[in-house]
């Protein structure tokens, strides 16, 4: 089977890769910030313990039924230079779970919505029958507008399959993939 996490892109600022070995200490230091992990669980307690969730992220899932697939891209400014952020997409039954995380400094410029809307058309290719959806603290502001912006919609918790990221009192928000091929537009 073709590796679903392709190969390297550029979108407009962004270039963004299938996150290696190289990348965990670069990406784990600058994603080691309180404000980071302000609204998803809270810092942890060393930098090592984000070195060892990337290789947990990157190890993939382990094998189960049903099967999962675990996509995982690092954004950089420009090849070479350091990480951005991460995104991710966890796939299971019909559904896409996203998640994005972003250095503090290079919050509110539409990085993250660059980024996203480039998973979504790398997942319309990978898995075009799927549904994306995202789960938020309510706090999460900065989350659900990126969410809002990208054209989710708020919904129930889908009952099966049982979302892997939710938690009880979280915003749930779906929504569908672009048409596949080009001109499809929007987040
Ligand atoms: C969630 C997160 C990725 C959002 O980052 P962000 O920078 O706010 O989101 P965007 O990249 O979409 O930026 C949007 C903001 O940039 C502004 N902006 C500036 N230039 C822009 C452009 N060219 N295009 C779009 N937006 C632009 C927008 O006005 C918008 O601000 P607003 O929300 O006040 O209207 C970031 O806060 C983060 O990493 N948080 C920590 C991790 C986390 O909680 N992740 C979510 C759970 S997995």
């Amino acid at each position: 089977m073709q590796d679903p996490q392709g190969s390297a892109a550029a979108t407009g600022r962004l270039h963004i890769s299938p996150l290696g070995e190289s990348d965990i200490e670069p990406l784990a230091q600058g994603l080691w910030h309180e404000e980071v992990y302000h609204h998803i669980g809270g810092l942890p307690e060393a930098r090592s313990e984000v070195s060892d969730w990337l290789r947990h992220t990157l190890a993939g899932p382990p094998s189960q039924e049903p099967p999962q697939r675990w996509l995982n891209y690092v954004m950089r400014r420009a090849p070479g230079e350091a990480p951005v952020g991460l995104l991710q997409a966890t796939l299971h039954g019909g559904v896409a779970e996203v998640a994005y995380l972003l250095l503090p400094s290079e919050w509110g410029q539409g990085l993250a919505g660059e980024g996203l809307r480039w998973l979504h058309e790398v997942l319309a290719r990978v898995a075009p029958e799927a549904h994306c959806w995202a789960t938020t603290v309510p706090a999460n502001e900065r989350s659900w507008r990126l969410l809002e912006r990208c054209g989710y919609v708020r919904a129930a918790p889908p009952e099966a399959p049982a979302l892997m990221s939710y938690e009880e009192g979280d915003w749930v928000f779906r929504r569908a993939l672009p048409p596949q091929g080009p001109g499809a537009a929007g987040c």
